[in-house]
C-alpha cells in the first residue's frame, strides 16, 4: 500500500494538558482508517493538529513525503486535506447549494472579497450539482442551511469536503446526534466514497458503524495510541475493552 500521510511523534499540549502525547500514524492511499477512543481522548485535537487549526507542540506531519506540520489550515486545504467538523458549521443564511459553492472557493482563496465571486463559474456549478446528487441533498438544494435538519447538515459537511477534490477526507463524528435512519444514510455515503478508492479518516463513536466501514482502526486514550489493527483485532483487545467499558471491579 502506498503511504499518503505519516504522523511522527505528534504532540499537542494546551498548557499542562497533554491532549496528544507522542502519536505515530500512517494513512495509506485508498484506505478508510477509523479513530476511536473515549470522550476527551484527543481525537478532534489530532485532526486540528494535522489540519493546521493548531500548530503542533512537537512532531511531524508528512504528506506525500513532504513535511507540512504547522502549515495554516487554508494552506492544508489547498493541499487536499479536507475535514468536517464535529459541530456542523454551515453558512446558515445561504442555501445548501451556495454553501457547497462557497466551499469550492477554498481552492482559489485570495481574500474574502474574491471568495464568492470567483467560485461561481459554470464548471463549479456543474460540479456542485453532481455532488448534491451524490450526497443525497437534491431535495434541499435550494433551502437555507438554517432550515434543514441535522442529517442534511452532516451530508452538507461531506459535500463541502468533496467539492475541494480532497486527497484526504477527514470526518469528525459524522453520525453524532443522528437518528438511525440518518446514520444509515451517512453510512451508505461513506461506503460510496470507499468504492471510489478515496482516502478517509473517520472519527466516530458509533462502534458498529466504524467496525463495518473501516479497514483499520486506531484507538486513542489520553492522547496516546493504545491499539491499532483490523476491526476484528481491535474489538477483542483487552485495553480497548477497558478504555471503553471501564474496569469491571470499579465502583
Ligand atoms: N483549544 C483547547 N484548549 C485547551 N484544551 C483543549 C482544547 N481543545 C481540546 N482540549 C482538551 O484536550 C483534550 C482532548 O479533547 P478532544 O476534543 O480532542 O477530545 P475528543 O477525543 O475529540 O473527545 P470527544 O469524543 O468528546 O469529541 C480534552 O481534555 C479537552 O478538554
Ligand atoms: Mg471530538
Amino acid at each position: 500500500m502506498e503511504e499518503l500521510m505519516r504522523i511522527e511523534g505528534l504532540k499537542m499540549y494546551f498548557g499542562g494538558l497533554k491532549a496528544i502525547d507522542g502519536f505515530d500514524l500512517t494513512i495509506n492511499k485508498g484506505e478508510t482508517l477509523g479513530i476511536i477512543g473515549p470522550n476527551g481522548a484527543g481525537k478532534t485535537t489530532l485532526f486540528n493538529a494535522i489540519c493546521g487549526v493548531y500548530k503542533p507542540t512537537a512532531g511531524k506531519v508528512i504528506l506525500e513525503g513532504k513535511e507540512v506540520q504547522g502549515t495554516p489550515a487554508y494552506e492544508m486545504a489547498k493541499m487536499g486535506i479536507a475535514r468536517t467538523f464535529q459541530i456542523s458549521k454551515p453558512l446558515r443564511g445561504l442555501t445548501i447549494f451556495d454553501n457547497i459553492v462557497a466551499a469550492a472557493g477554498v481552492q482559489e482563496y485570495t481574500g474574502i472579497g474574491s471568495y464568492f465571486h470567483k467560485s461561481h463559474t459554470k464548471e463549479i456549478e456543474d460540479k456542485v450539482e453532481a455532488i448534491i446528487h451524490e450526497t443525497g441533498l437534491a431535495e434541499v438544494a435550494n433551502k437555507k442551511a438554517s432550515d434543514v435538519s441535522l442529517g442534511y447538515l452532516r451530508r452538507l459537511e461531506i459535500a463541502r469536503v468533496l467539492v475541494t477534490d480532497p486527497k484526504l477526507i477527514m470526518l469528525d463524528e459524522p453520525c453524532a446526534g443522528l437518528s438511525n435512519f440518518a446514520i444509515n444514510e451517512i453510512t451508505e455515503l461513506i461506503f460510496k466514497l470507499k468504492e471510489q478508492n478515496r482516502s478517509i479518516v473517520l472519527i466516530e463513536h458509533n462502534l458498529p458503524l466504524t467496525m463495518r466501514v473501516c479497514d483499520r482502526i486506531t484507538v486513542l486514550s489520553y492522547g496516546k495510541k493504545i491499539c491499532e489493527g483490523t476491526p476484528e483485532y481491535v474489538k477483542n483487545d483487552e485495553q480497548v475493552i477497558e478504555a471503553y467499558l471501564g474496569k469491571e471491579d470499579e465502583d
